[in-house]
């Protein structure tokens, strides 16, 4: 027996979903990324559309369509998406951080292509941390409805509850990266859906359907029904 769909009307609402990596420039033709597809943040973005939200999709450098009826902005670096989501931020009611940031950046950009004869050994990167847009949402003047992901190797739960305090979310998506074919750049995903007194497993399905099951579970939240 299915559960009834808990359709909520999100018409009216702004979601902010930032997805995919973002790219840090190491000179020119160089970079610092990771395998994030942006698979995840763009189903959240097709479903709370889908769902009747207006959605603003804040997106480091991916090869996927913008879903229908989804603003798009494009950003590569950790810095451009920050200022990309402040700039949306004061009409935000709902916000996802589904983007793979870079957490490091090079501290300075070589101008030109760095050459193997001008170093005679390998040359030192030296990285500075980027800032945390997630966090930064959270601790703004007006929080939106905050919701980050947690990608974590091990102790799964432990770290991503220590996520969601840390950074004052509303809700934390805790995703088992360790397990080859899910998660990052992958079509399926298996997740935990955890808040300050709740906890939902959701087993491995799709990332549209995990996409639908993320919107609806910030819908119970959001309006403060039970279902
Ligand atoms: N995040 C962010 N800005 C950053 C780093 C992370 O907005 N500079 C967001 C991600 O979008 C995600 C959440 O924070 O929603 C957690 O990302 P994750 O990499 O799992 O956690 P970190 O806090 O960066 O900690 P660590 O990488 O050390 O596990
Ligand atoms: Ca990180």
């Amino acid at each position: 027996k299915k559960a009834p769909e808990a359709k909520q009307d999100w018409q009216g609402k702004t979601f902010i979903i930032t997805a995919g990596p973002t790219r840090e420039a190491i000179d020119p033709v160089r970079y610092i990324s990771n395998h994030s597809s942006g698979k995840m943040g763009y189903a959240l973005a097709e479903a709370a559309a889908h769902a009747g939200a207006k959605v603003i999709l804040v997106s480091g450098p991916t090869q996927l369509p913008t879903p229908t009826g989804v603003q798009r902005v494009d950003v590569e670096t950790t810095e451009q998406m920050l200022n990309a989501v402040q700039q949306q931020l004061p009409n935000c009611d709902v916000f996802i951080g589904c983007a793979a940031v870079s957490d490091y950046r090079v501290a300075e950009v070589a101008s030109q292509k760095i050459k193997k004869e001008q170093n005679n050994q390998p040359p030192q990167l030296k990285l500075v941390q980027n800032p945390d847009i997630l966090q930064q949402v959270a601790s703004s003047e007006k929080p939106p409805f905050t919701v980050g992901f947690a990608a974590e190797t091990e102790n799964l739960k432990a770290n991503a509850l220590r996520k969601l305090e840390r950074k004052q979310l509303q809700m934390i998506v805790a995703n088992d990266v360790s397990q080859v074919g899910l998660g990052f750049n992958s079509d399926s995903n298996n997740a935990i859906i955890l808040s300050k007194d709740s906890e939902q497993s959701l087993p491995t399905m799709s990332k549209h359907d995990m996409a639908i099951a993320i919107i609806d579970a910030i819908a119970k939240r959001y309006f403060n029904t039970t279902a």
